[in-house]
Formats: structure tokens, C-alpha cells, sequence
């Protein structure tokens, strides 16, 4: 067909008008954010947005277009300094990833693509087939297994959670739901949030989660698991699943994944295993034997966005045998079938998930994977839990701190114990060195509680934190707690 002369030439109003002006703009936030992450220690970790910036960012929902020049000057004046601090090398509160330069091309390329990864066929589905099989191989599970990427860990152990009961239950859960069956299922006192938190989401409640003491190491208690096994069956429940901790988030401890596969097999329940961060370990050749037994988990829960530092989100549910897990989600409607062409690619990631439209995780893992390697992600792991120990010893030096709990992996629990206090009043000195480090911009800790008491918590996830990063933390947790047991005494 001819040209028709009064067509406006072909671009789209959303496109920039004037694409030199948007390269160079581009390349100026470019280089800005490649200058944070070169200097990404300089100044405070963290520093709470002023109201005066949140008060210029809450404009009304904007009708007329703003230039990009203007965004970015914003972006780099009002958003960028009031950012959580993980990318500096101090931060260790939570578990947060590090992020790293690669991984920030491959998001920006990401949204280049704009690839929509429900499904169908297309490379950036072949990509997140290719991460998932490679990390099969990281936790030797066989050829029948398979995964999808997912925005967490919390996520990844809802769906880990719902395939198991989907399979244990003994009938179509997907059509009747959970009909009065008394499902029950199992984790340690130490398990995370979001487990308990699928309990309620499925529909079984919260209840329906047992939780099974520790002992001394804070690893489950296989005896008192077996108890409840036992105590549930006879009083009419039905157990389907134990939650294995590889890594908990309190203190970085492994359940015995052995001796949980032993007992679930010989139970007949579903072992799946929260290894979060924990997981990781089995990169890093001499801490992979504290995952022993995860080649024998029928789900794995982990993130790349944790220890492996790929850019929020990217997390990993891996499933034994792939087909149950499409048991639980597959099946498209006929304007989703694939008879060839675009739509062709069995399965979707649909048929694996509840989301149709996904975004492209996989391009930032795969990169990230590929530019790092697994060799030196191992090591950085490895680096990370020597520092742990370094800390320790040298927390270890000042009489006036505990350490709260041992120091198994790459997390230090400790507390400040000024004689003269108790208990309730430790719990506020040590809260109150946490703020005090946070708003002081020199480090990040978080807190947590070890047999019910506050510690201060050192979550070491961190490629960039230096050796003498830790003689800071130290200082800096001395003179807040000088301060704060002042504050205290005087009220
Ligand atoms: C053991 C464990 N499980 C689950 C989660 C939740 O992970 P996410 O924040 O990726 O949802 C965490 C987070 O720290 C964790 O440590």
C-alpha cells in the first residue's frame, strides 16, 4: 500500500520526540548510577527522606508530561539518597542482597525486551528454563525436576507449601479445596514468617502448622518430630509436609536435612526446604556439606536476590518432579492454547505458577550467573561466613557484649550487657543501639530475638563489606551503648 503523505512519520507519542536528547539524558543516569555503585560506600548507609523531599514528591497524580532531564534530576536529588543502604558495604540488617553493576545492565536491558514471561515462545522463556536447570544441578536433583522464578523466597514457599498439599492430600484439592481434611504439617520455632503466613493464605490456618522445639543448636528437634507425627495421626490428622530450615533467619542455622529425609520418607510427607539464603551454601565447596541432604527435598525454596546479589526481585521455587507441580497450576483456556507458532512452548510458566504475566527475572540471574560464575559467588559466601567469625572473635574482646547465639553461619546475634540491668531494660538498651547505629549512617544491623531475648542482629550477605568495616560496627556499638545505658540509667 502507498504511503498516504499525511500519515505523521512513524513514532508514538509515548516515545521521546527527540531520541539524540533522550540518549544523552540516558547516559547521564547512566553514569550516575554506575558512580553509586563505584563509590557505593561513600557517605551514611541509610538517612530517612526530610519531609520537605516527601512533600515534593507528593504532587498530584501528573496530567502533562515531564521532561526526562527533570525526572532524572529528581531521581538523583529526592529518591536516590533515601535508599535502604544495601548496596553499601555496612549494611547487614535483614537479609538483603548487595546488587552489583551487571546486574543493573541487565534490568535496564529487561526493560528494552519488555518480554512478558507468562508464556509462550520466545527466548526470555528459554532463558528461565536454562536458570532453573542449572540450579537443579547446584542441589543434585534429577532430570524429572524443574522450577520457576518467582519474586521470593516468601512466595517460592507458599507454592512449595500448596504443591505438597496438593499431592498428600489424598484428594482433588484443586476442585474440592481443602474439604475438612485435618491437614497438618511441620516446621521448627525457628522457621520464617512466611511459612506460617502460607498456612493462612491456604486456606488450613495457622493452626494446622506445628511448631517443633530446637535443641541446643537451634536445629529442629527430630525426636519431639516424630512425637508430633505420632500424637497428630492418633488423634485423626492427617500430616502431609515437614518445612526444613536450610539457614533460619534468626541465626543462619541448618536443620538436619538428612535425618528429615529419613524421617519423611519413612513417613510418607513431603520434605520441603526453606534454604532462603542458606541454600547458597552450596556454592561455596566447604560449606556445601551443611546442606547435606537437599538432593532429597521434593521443593526447595531460595533466592538469587539474597546471597547471590542479582537485583530485587528473584527468588526459586524447585520442585523434585516438575509434572506434580503442573498438576497444581497447569491448564490455559482456549485463547491461551498452543498450536504452534508464538503460542507453542509446553509448559508455560503460567502452567507452573498463578501469574500469567511475569516479568523477565531470568535475564538478570542468567547474567549474573554468567559474569560472576558460581566459583566466585561461592567464594564471596564463603568470605562472608569468615567474617561472620572474625566479628565474633572480636565481639569477643569486650567483656560488656554477649553473643546471643552461635555464630553457625554468616549472622552474629549479640547483645550489649552493661551489668545492673534487666532483662526488659537490655531488651531497650539493645533496640536502642540499633536505632542509634541506623540514624548515626554508619552501619545497618538489624535486631531479632534469641530465646525471647532483643539482640543485635549482623546479617553479613555483603560482597562489598571490608574486614575493618566490623572494627566500625564495633566502635559504633560501644559508644551507642554508652549512651543509651546512660539515657536509661537517668530516667
Ligand atoms: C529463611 C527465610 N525464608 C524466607 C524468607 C523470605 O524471603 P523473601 O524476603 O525473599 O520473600 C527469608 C527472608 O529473609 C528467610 O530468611
Amino acid at each position: 500500500m502507498a504511503k498516504n503523505p499525511a500519515d505523521p512519520p512513524r513514532s508514538s507519542p509515548l516515545d521521546p520526540a527527540d531520541w539524540s536528547a533522550f540518549r544523552r539524558e540516558a547516559r547521564a543516569l547512566l553514569d550516575q548510577s554506575i558512580d553509586r555503585l563505584e563509590h557505593a560506600g561513600d557517605g551514611p548507609v541509610w538517612q530517612p527522606m526530610p519531609d520537605r523531599v516527601q512533600a515534593s514528591l507528593a504532587i498530584p497524580s501528573p496530567v502533562e508530561p515531564t521532561p526526562v532531564e527533570r525526572l532524572r534530576h529528581e531521581l538523583v536529588e529526592s529518591i536516590l539518597p533515601y535508599a535502604t543502604g544495601n548496596t553499601h558495604p555496612r549494611f547487614w540488617g535483614w537479609v538483603h542482597g548487595t546488587g552489583t553493576a551487571g546486574g543493573m545492565l541487565a534490568e535496564m536491558a529487561s526493560a528494552a525486551i519488555n518480554a512478558n514471561c507468562g508464556g509462550r515462545n520466545h527466548g526470555a522463556i528459554e532463558l528461565e528454563r536454562i536458570v532453573v536447570g542449572w540450579a537443579c544441578s547446584w542441589f543434585g536433583l534429577p532430570a524429572s525436576a524443574g522450577g520457576l522464578l518467582v519474586s521470593g523466597s516468601s512466595m517460592a514457599n507458599l507454592y512449595g507449601i500448596a504443591i505438597a498439599r496438593h499431592h498428600k492430600a489424598g484428594h482433588d484439592i484443586r476442585a474440592k479445596g481443602n474439604a475438612g481434611v485435618p491437614l497438618v504439617a511441620y516446621a521448627s520455632k525457628e522457621g520464617h514468617l512466611s511459612v506460617s503466613k502460607a498456612f493462612e493464605l491456604i486456606g488450613l490456618g495457622r493452626e494446622a502448622l506445628r511448631t517443633i522445639p530446637t535443641d541446643a543448636g537451634l536445629r529442629m528437634d527430630l525426636t519431639a518430630l516424630k512425637t508430633a507425627i505420632a500424637a497428630d495421626r492418633s488423634a485423626g490428622r492427617k500430616p502431609f509436609c515437614v518445612i526444613a530450615s536450610a539457614g533460619t533467619v534468626n541465626s543462619g542455622v541448618f536443620d538436619d536435612l538428612a535425618g528429615l529425609a529419613d524421617l519423611c520418607a519413612a513417613e510418607g510427607l513431603w520434605l520441603h526446604v526453606d534454604g532462603a539464603f542458606g541454600a547458597m551454601v552450596a556454592l561455596a565447596p566447604e560449606l556445601a556439606p551443611l546442606v547435606a541432604g537437599i538432593e532429597r527435598a521434593d521443593s526447595i525454596t531460595f533466592d538469587y536476590h539474597k546471597w547471590l546479589h542479582v537485583p530485587y526481585d528473584a527468588g526459586c521455587i524447585l520442585v523434585r518432579d516438575q509434572a506434580l507441580q503442573i498438576d497444581v497450576f497447569g491448564g490455559r483456556p482456549d485463547y491461551l492454547a498452543a498450536s504452534g507458532g508464538l503460542a507453542s512452548g509446553e509448559p508455560w510458566p503460567s502452567d507452573l505458577g498463578i501469574e500469567l504475566s511475569r516479568s523477565f527475572r531470568a535475564l538478570k540471574v542468567w547474567w549474573t550467573l554468567r559474569e560472576q560464575g558460581t566459583r566466585r559467588l561461592g567464594e564471596a559466601i564463603a568470605r562472608n561466613c569468615a567474617q561472620a567469625r572474625l566479628l565474633e572473635s572480636l565481639l569477643r574482646c569486650h567483656d560488656i557484649i554477649e553473643i546471643a547465639a552461635p555464630v553457625s553461619l554468616n549472622i552474629v546475634c549479640c547483645r550489649y550487657r552493661p551489668p545492673g540491668l534487666d532483662d526488659a531494660a537490655l531488651d531497650d538498651l539493645n533496640a536502642r543501639i540499633v536505632v542509634a547505629i541506623q540514624e548515626s549512617g554508619v552501619a545497618v544491623p538489624s535486631t531479632c530475638r534469641i530465646a525471647g531475648r532483643l539482640c543485635i542482629r549482623v546479617c553479613i550477605t555483603n560482597h562489598r563489606s571490608r574486614d575493618d568495616d566490623f572494627a566500625l560496627l564495633i566502635d559504633a556499638i560501644l559508644s551507642a551503648g554508652k549512651r543509651a545505658f546512660s539515657q536509661i540509667t537517668a530516667a
